[in-house]
């Protein structure tokens, strides 16, 4: 690339990052919920008792039925954020996170803290977004 491209860039690059929150909030995400859930995480419906899948910041969620995919889900990482809750407040605002899915919902360990959820968070995924204490939060997402 010459010098004068890389120059051209700079202006659309510029509008893409000063638009982005706005680009965000019409977005065409879905809307669903999560619940989140604890350790044990292993063993996963992806990976078996293989944890190097697992994303080192530790957002990761497993997939409720609606977005399972028969397992194709595996892998695919998705933005969320809270948009409500039953008690208000409960959302971390204006704050998105990327979780990778690792699991199946009907397949983890332990307890999910609800049932039947777009998709359970980790509980560091979780509190990233939500008051920890809450069971249950609306959330959009998008792939
Ligand atoms: C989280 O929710 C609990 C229960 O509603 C509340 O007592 C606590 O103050 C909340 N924490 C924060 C940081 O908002």
């Amino acid at each position: 690339m010459s010098r004068t491209d890389s120059q051209n860039w700079q202006v659309p690059a510029l509008f893409v990052v000063l638009l982005f929150p706005q680009l965000f909030h019409t977005s065409n995400g879905d809307v669903g919920t999560a619940a989140q859930y604890s350790p044990p995480y292993l063993p996963t419906e992806c990976y078996g008792s293989d944890s190097s899948q697992f994303p080192s910041s530790n957002l990761f969620a497993a997939a409720g039925d609606g977005i399972w995919d028969n397992g194709a889900s595996c892998g695919r990482q998705y933005l969320v954020r809270c948009i409500s809750a039953a008690i208000t407040g409960t959302c971390i605002p204006d704050t998105t996170i990327q979780i990778r899915i690792v699991n199946y919902a009907a397949s983890v360990a332990s307890q999910p803290s609800a049932g039947g959820t777009t998709m359970v968070l980790s509980q560091t995924a979780f509190a990233a977004i939500a008051n920890s204490t809450a069971s249950s939060i609306n959330i959009e997402f998008q792939q």
